[in-house]
Order: C-alpha cells, then structure tokens, then sequence
C-alpha cells in the first residue's frame, strides 16, 4: 500500500469515519477532461494490488440457493462481492430482480418486498414516464433493503408467445422494449443503485436454455434483439450487462466476442461492465477476452471458478494481457463511481410499502389492456348482481415464478399443494380483485364461485346481472409453457359460464399471450397479466371506470399456434417441457430474422386474434391529417388526435414504416396523450433513423437505403386505415 493510502486510512479512522467511506482523493474527478466516473476509478485503482484489482471479478454465491447460506458480510441475495480491503469501495451486495427485490428461499428475515405487475405489463403501459416510476420504487427499495445492484431489467425480445420468462421481458418490438426497459433502468439507477440490462443476448426461451445456440445472421440480430439493448442501453445507461446462458451462432453469450466485444463495447462504446448469468462462464481466458468482466456466484454456480483461480494463471503465463484485467476492474469500478454507489451507500430503513404499492397500482392500472368490450358492458354498474368466478380472486392475483419472484408483504395469499422442486407453487399476492371490487361498489351485490365445479359456476353466473370470470396462467423461469391455453379448466369454465350469461367478463392473469377459443361468446376481456402487489384495487378501478384502461399489447395474440414463426418449440411436449431446460445441444436457427411477432405476421399476411398495439378504453379516438417531412436527416410524422367520446381518456396513436424494398411494416414512434372530451391535439412523433435503414454487418453500419417509404398512422400494427409516403436519399450510419 502506498503510503499516502495509509495515512488516508489512519485519519479516517481518527476522525470515525467508517472505512467503507470513499477516500477523499476519489471524491471528485481531477480536471483532466475524462469522464468524471472514469478518473474517479482510475485513482482508486492505481494504488491496488493485481490482486486486489482480480478480486472485483469474482462474486460469491449469496445465499438461498439449493439451501445455501448468505457468505460473511453478505445480506442473503443473489450474490455477493467483498470490497478489497482499504479500497474505499462498498461491498457488492446483489439482488435480483427486475419486478422488485427478491428474497430467495426467505433467507432474509424481513425480505418481503413490493412487486411490479409483470414487465409485459409495465410495456404496455407505452409510458416511459410509469416506467421510470416503476424502477425508481424497486430502486428504492433495493437500497432501503441494503443492496446497491439489482438484476434487472430484461430486454430480451419475445419471440416466442410460450416463453417462460415473457413476462419479465417488455415485448416483441425492439424500439418499444429498448425505450421501456431503459426508462426502468433510469428509474432504478435514479437511487443509486446499479441496474443490469439483462440476458444479452437472444435468450427468448427456457427451453435448453443453459446451452442452446440461437443462430441468426448478424445484420437480422441487429435489426431486432441487439437493437433492443442498444435503446435500452442509451436510454437508460446501465451499470451492468448480463450476458445470458444460451449460446449465440454458437459461441456462448458470456464468452462471445461479438456480443460483447464488437457489438457492446466496440460499436455501442458500453464504458460498463458485463457479468455473467449465474452458470454461464464456461472458461478463464476464453471469456475475459471475449469482453466478460465478472463472473458471477462462480463458486457455487458455475463448473470452476473461473476468474477466482483460472484467470490469475491465465494472466501469469501471458495468456491474458494484465491490460484486460486493468479494463475489467476499471469498468467495475467507474460503474460504482457513475451510479452513485460510493457516494450514496444504502441506509438500510424500513420500506414506504404504502407509496410503494400505490406505483405498483398505478403501474397496472395502466398496463392491463381491455381485449374487448361488447355493449360497453364495462365499466361495471356500481349496483349489478356480480357473480365473481374463479382464479382466486377472492383472495389475491397470481404471479410469475423464478427468480423475479418476489416475497408478498403479508404473505402468501393462496396455500399450494407445497410443491418442492423448483420453482415451487405458483405465488399469489394478497390483493383480492374481488374484496377491492366490494369497497369500490359497495351498492353492488356480488358473491364469490371458486369455478372449481362448473356446475356451480354456471348457476352463479344464471342469478346474476354480470359475471367477471377470472382466468389465470402460471408461467415461470426454467420452462416454456406447454401450451397457449389458460390453465386447469379455464377454457370449459369461460365457455360454459358464457353460455349461461353472454354478459361475461373475463379478466385473464397471464404470462404471456394465450389462446382465446371462448372470445365471440364473452362480452369483455381485460388482460390483466401478473398485475402485481397492487393488483386488487388496481383491476377493480378499471372494471367500475374511476381509472379507464389505456395499455396496448406489446405481443400479438395469435389465432392459433400454427401462425408463430416457430409452431413448435423443438421437442418440447407437455410432459417433458420442464427437463428440456437442461437438454443439450439444441440449435434454433431464426430463420424469420427480424421478423418478430407482429413483423411476421405482417409478412405473411397473418390476421392476428389481437394485434400488437391493440388496446381499447371507456372513450373513442379519431386521428387525421398524417404528413411526414425530413429536416436536416431528422424524420417525423404529424398528425392530430381527437378524443370523439364522452369520456376522458388516453390514447397511444403509433408510427409504423416500411422500407422501399418492401419487407414488413416497423414499430418507429409512438405518443401515449390524455385527452379530454371532444379535445384535439397536434402530435408530432420523431422516427429513429435505425428503424429506416438496415444493418449492413459487412461494414459495420446502418445503411437508409434511397427510395419511397411507407408510413402508417395507426391504432395497431395492423391499422391500414391512414397511410403516406416519403422519399428519402440513401445515407449510412455509424453503427
Ligand atoms: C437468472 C437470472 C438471475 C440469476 C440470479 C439466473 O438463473 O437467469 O435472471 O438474475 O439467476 O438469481
């Protein structure tokens, strides 16, 4: 140590400054013209030892995993990583998720924490604003909870409507899901606690997740998946990447140097770091050169601990540039420095649940997406004979399992058969849609049918003026779901109650996009999602109209599985679906490119069940005059909105382009406007140059090719009702 550091450090300690305080020589950046953070880490790592420098890129397991227990200094998380001793740097003290602050296998005494409805729910909300709300909650929440780094957010595009974690994930369209999860990413990192884009890259399924090759050709990559993360990445510049389990054109994620050397690093100028997903370093020198920085719960996860013991050999006998290993710890340490980590440790305090839980209402109370509405028989009179059915609602809302799982505050509002493997039964939140529907109507008489007996079932629906059927299905990290349908008897539930009272509602709990063979016969549908800790008074608000519903799908509801770009997840059937987690040597090769979700049905000329974009409210909406002009590269559209009902409302008028060599129609802006009614508003929408253009991996560019484009002012993606044209010269961009 140098000797300035000790007397630093006996100072500190004269004056009872704790040690883990950042010293004063790291407080502010010299005037060297550098980014502040960077200098910042520079000094800090100039003093320490290559061993000290190794040490940042290992963390320990942190507990809860298969019984294990949190390490010394560790809080009971996902991981956990001891500052060097003196260096004036936090420990890392990791927590997963993207939903809100995990507490794995209850290993923390008070861990029970504030949940999010799902991610999917959070996109479709189409306001960057609510998102940035949701993640300065969990980010709060983090750091009342003592941890400075959450695993979250998840921005992998949903290519798959079955896909096991879809409802961590913001949707199928690149722009949407980069500018939505980055808004979250700025809400968590808005409290000084790092949030981690997460799993880069083209980890879209559960299904031999821990290896399976996902190939794809690069400029396809770009033009979908990857530019997700670039948005994300701009817009909410994270602290940390996580690269994922699968294997990318073959290389794996976490040692792919495309990914993350050229793509993230190089094109991207990513100044971050990037951790691995817990299991997916498979080698030393092979992944630190490729652009891994830390390996992540390497002893407890992974088959060695590659960068506790490995790399330091690997560094010894030349193999890895001591460069590289100053570039991994410099990227750490600025991140802790950027995102406020050392400056603003976390106070560990009690947690506002009641604020909190109201940003989690909010969340769903604009994300749930009304499907239909027949007869506007929503909202609900506040006086009907309501005959609520099934789906727990008496009770609480079921969510997502995994990871992302989140401990209820007040416990566990339904009692599962006690499952023991993984991940366990499903969790339901305890916030009852039907207590919260009794104090929002209490003039209305409603009783309660679980829906177990349909017989039952159906003579509540026969005495009653309305029925709300709720739905649910459980879908969670580890497996993709077996089928599209809503779970146990839900389908003959829906169909026979329907058949006894046409004016039904169904209010779906889903992870993902389902079938819907009832859909004619039912008058209402509100898809909820996992809706989350305040998912109760949340779905009863929008049922009796004090809140009308405003989120759009970001994923198409298909007609049938035999419509998706892939009908079939290779082997996968209902019986085997959750050990093919594990299988080997899967490829899929994504032929469709970046024609994802609405983009392939658009290409093929698919008629959805519910498109992409789609969401109705309690008012109507008219929109007219679209003009698209350039100025100075920059293109945008103008256009009016009028709000033609009699109530207010909100509407998200959206942008789509296609290219002059044809192709499908892309998702280019959007604008989420309040209206009153009979107000009108002028809109103007500015497109991303990238959305015109393509990827031209040969030279590492973006290429707007010359020609006419198409423009569409649309309610949906598969709006064709108002439509221009524009000419523009051919340019490339820097990538
Ligand atoms: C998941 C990550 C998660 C990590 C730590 C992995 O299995 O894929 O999303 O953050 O575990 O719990």
């Amino acid at each position: 140590m140098k000797l300035s550091r000790k007397i630093f450090l006996l100072s500190a300690v004269a004056c009872g400054m704790a040690l883990a305080q950042v010293p004063a020589f790291a407080r502010h950046a010299h005037d060297d013209g550098g980014d502040p953070a960077d200098v910042r880490a520079r000094q800090v790592l100039a003093s320490m030892s290559l061993e000290d420098k190794m040490s940042l890129l290992f963390s320990v397991d942190g507990g809860g995993f298969n019984g294990s227990v949190a390490p010394p200094g560790g809080l009971g998380s996902a991981a956990y990583l001891r500052a060097p001793k003196g260096s004036g740097l936090p420990d890392l003290q990791i927590s997963d998720a993207g939903l809100g602050v995990r507490n794995p296998a209850h290993i923390r005494k008070n861990g029970a924490a504030v949940s999010l409805p799902s991610g999917l729910s959070t996109a479709s909300t189409w306001d960057m604003d609510m998102a940035r709300q949701a993640g300065a909650m969990i980010g709060r929440e983090a750091w009342q909870s003592g941890f400075n780094i959450i695993l979250g957010g998840g921005a992998d595009l949903t290519r798959d409507p079955r896909g096991g974690r879809n409802f961590e994930y913001a949707g199928e369209d690149p722009l949407q899901t980069g500018r939505m999860v980055g808004s979250t990413i700025a809400g968590v990192q808005s409290q000084h606690v790092i949030s981690t884009l997460k799993h880069y890259a083209m980890n879209d399924l559960e299904t031999s997740r821990m290896t399976m090759s996902a190939d794809i050709a690069p400029a396809a990559m770009r033009e979908s998946d990857l530019l997700g993360f670039e948005i994300a990445l701009e817009t909410g510049h994270p602290g940390s990447v996580m690269c994922s389990y699968n294997r990318v054109n073959d290389l794996y994620a976490c040692e792919n140097p495309y990914l993350l050397t050229r793509t993230l690093k190089q094109d991207w100028h990513y100044p971050g770091f990037v951790m691995s997903d817990w299991g997916g370093t498979h080698s030393s020198a092979r992944a630190a050169l490729a652009g891994l920085d830390q390996e992540s719960a390497g002893d407890h996860t992974d088959a060695r601990p590659y960068f506790r013991t490995l790399l330091a050999a690997d560094v010894k006998a030349g193999r890895v540039p001591q460069a590289r290993i100053d570039d991994m710890a410099q990227r750490i340490v600025r991140s802790l420095f950027a995102i406020g980590l050392v400056d603003h440790p976390p106070q560990q305090k009690p947690l506002d649940v009641v604020t909190d839980t109201l940003v989690a209402q909010k969340d769903e109370e604009e994300g749930a997406v009304l499907l239909r509405n027949q007869g506007n028989i929503l909202p609900l009179s506040p006086t009907a004979r309501i005959a609520v059915i099934g789906g727990h609602a008496d009770a609480g809302v079921i969510s997502g399992g995994g990871s992302s799982q989140v401990e209820p505050i007040g416990g566990e509002a339904v009692k599962g058969p006690g499952k023991k493997e993984w991940p366990g039964d499903p969790v339901y939140f305890p916030s009852s849609p039907l207590k919260a529907m009794k104090a929002e109507a209490p003039q209305a008489r409603i009783t309660y049918d679980s829906g177990t007996s349909i017989a039952s079932a159906v003579r509540a629906a026969r005495a009653a003026d309305v029925v709300v059927v709720y739905a649910t299905q459980f879908t969670f990290e580890g497996m993709d779901a077996p089928s599209m349908h809503l779970d146990d008897n839900a389908d003959a539930l829906i169909t026979a109650v329907a058949a006894a009272n046409p004016r039904t509602v169904v209010v779906m709990e889903t992870g993902d996009p389902v079938l819907m063979p009832w859909n004619n016969s039912v008058a209402g549908v509100l898809e909820a999602w996992f809706p989350g800790s305040g998912g109760g008074p949340a779905i009863a608000r929008l049922l009796f109209g004090k809140v009308a519903p405003s989120g759009h799908l970001t994923m198409t509801f298909p007609q049938a599985e035999s419509q998706l770009a892939h009908p079939d997840i290779a082997g996968v059937t209902a019986d085997n679906v959750f050990e093919m987690q594990f299988h080997t040597d899967q490829e899929l090769v994504y032929d469709e490119g970046s024609d994802v979700g609405y983009r392939w049905f658009d290409r093929n000329h698919f008629k959805p069940l519910y498109p992409f974009g789609y969401g109705l409210t309690y008012t109507t909406f008219s929109s007219d005059g679209l003009k698209v002009g350039e100025h100075h590269g920059q293109v945008t559209a103008t256009f009016n909105v009028h709000n033609t009902g009699t109530r207010p409302g909100v509407d998200v008028p959206q942008v789509y382009v296609s290219l002059p060599d044809g192709g499908a129609r892309r998702l280019a802006g959007w604008q989420r406007i309040s209206l009153a009614p009979g107000e009108s508003r002028q809109v103007s929408v500015r497109i991303d140059p990238r959305l015109l253009a393509h990827f031209d991996d040969r030279h590492d560019r973006w290429s707007v090719p010359s020609g006419t484009f198409r423009v569409w002012l649309a309610a949906c993606a598969t709006d064709d009702s108002q439509q221009a044209t524009m000419h523009l010269h051919g340019r490339t961009m820097a990538p």
